[in-house]
């Protein structure tokens, strides 16, 4: 095979072959095909599309760049065989859902390996989040991550860099030619770390909104359609949920500020919908696992998902009593008027929170762990001139201003008898 043919056939709109996909994923993840013929591909893909017998093939390709994990023999202290059940959020503002999720389902004899990601960008990562957590650890062996799913049931750890290596190459270049936006590399992208990851049972959260990466639903569901078809073809019991993110969820966007709020759910209160989302993706989860007659709802009112929370974070070095780093300085934003908040621009939010220090600008970057935005009223809400609205939290005061400029224009507040516009959960697929 040749690079420069595998180009021109997707340049020319011709489908790729099996061989070529399969060539062409290895020949990159080796070094023999170079970063510049690589991105010119992943433009043609973008530009030209692929059918569905080319998305999977080339998700089967970065599957196998690398190792595949297998949790068959899990099994729980008394010896029982654990399904297993993972989540993934193509990424949101305040999207805390993993931290109170992963011990629910857990509660319920599902094991959870759940790996996760870091932030870049506005849009927080998990790891960020937990690492808010005094001695908490991100990265785990295998041999730690397996015996840890066997005595706590639940676990959020860093993915190894063993999990799919094409990915990981072609994920840093496409964020540095503008090739991130095509739905058949989207999939792909996830799927292969997802299906490599070796879960039995997986339930895709699709974002829609100003503060995801899909803007508006056709494209959103088109994204979920093609995951969930990869991982059904794999072998992988997938459903997706298509949510809304053009607000935050919660309260919360940063990373101790979010820990707290998911500790607030795991006591059994927390926003409405943080604990709305939670339930619903915890009921899909174990659905998907095979447990029907399970009440996520009581197993947060009743401490046992605090529990399972306590054990995992403890597993992992974490004291889950310590008191969580707080930022040093505060600004408060107002409401501009009296009415009803109709609007509060997820982007706005996630940029402004990124600002303030929650997220990083590179990847090399450290986070500040009490850096972020709190809100205080949702859309929905009726709200008073003067009031408060928003408080910035940061350790470094010289980036309020950046901050608010990031947050101009993000509220709309209404005539009363106004309602915001779209429900939290949108469709199932
Ligand atoms: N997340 C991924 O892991 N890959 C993508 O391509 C986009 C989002």
């Amino acid at each position: 095979y040749d690079a420069v043919d595998v180009i021109r056939t997707k340049r020319d709109r011709r489908e790729l072959s099996d061989g070529q996909i399969d060539w062409v994923i290895d020949a990159y993840t080796r070094g023999a095909v170079a970063d510049e013929q690589m991105s010119a591909l992943a433009m043609a893909v973008l530009l030209n599309g692929m059918t569905h017998r080319e998305t999977a093939r080339w998700t089967s390709a970065m599957i196998a760049s690398g190792e595949r994990m297998d949790f068959s023999s899990l099994r729980s202290r008394a010896g029982r065989t654990l399904p297993t059940a993972d989540k993934h959020s193509t990424g949101g503002v305040g999207d805390k859902i993993t931290l109170p999720l992963a011990p629910l389902v857990a509660v319920f004899g599902v094991a959870v390996p759940q790996l996760s990601g870091r932030g870049l960008g506005h849009t927080g990562g998990t790891l960020d989040k937990l690492e808010a957590i005094p001695g908490w650890r991100a990265s785990l062996t295998n041999d730690e991550m397996m015996s840890q799913l066997g005595d706590v049931g639940a676990v959020i750890c860093a993915a190894g860099a063993g999990l799919a290596p094409a990915d990981r190459k072609l994920y840093a270049l496409r964020d540095v030619t503008g090739t991130v936006e095509a739905i058949p590399l989207i999939a792909s992208s996830i799927m292969s770390k997802k299906i490599a990851e070796g879960t039995g049972a997986l339930v895709l959260d699709v974002k829609v909104g100003s503060g995801a990466f899909m803007k508006d639903e056709a494209s959103a569901r088109e994204l979920a359609q093609t995951m969930v078809a990869l991982g059904q073809d794999a072998g992988v019991n997938t459903v997706a949920l298509l949510t809304d993110m053009d607000t935050p969820l919660g309260l919360t966007a940063g990373n101790a500020i979010e820990v707290e709020e998911s500790l607030e759910v795991l006591a059994g209160g927390g926003p409405e919908d943080v604990v709305e989302l939670t339930v619903r993706l915890a009921e899909e989860m174990l659905a998907a696992a095979g447990v029907h007659d399970a009440d996520p709802a009581r197993a947060l009112s009743d401490g046992r998902a605090m529990d399972v929370w306590r054990r995992m974070i403890a597993a992992q070095g974490g004291d889950p009593d310590a008191p969580l780093p707080a930022a040093r300085e505060s600004e408060t934003v107002y409401a501009p008027a009296d009415g009803v908040l109709v609007g509060l621009d997820a982007l706005a939010v996630g940029v402004a929170a990124w600002r303030l220090g929650a997220g990083r600008a590179r990847k090399e970057d450290a986070v500040q762990a009490g850096a972020g935005v709190r809100l205080h009223a949702k859309p929905g809400a009726f709200v008073r001139a003067g009031e408060p609205l928003m408080t910035l939290l940061t350790d470094t005061p010289e980036r309020f201003a950046r901050a608010k400029e990031a947050l101009e224009g993000a509220v709309t507040i209404a005539p009363e008898g106004a309602r915001p516009a779209r429900r939290l959960i949108i469709d199932r697929i």
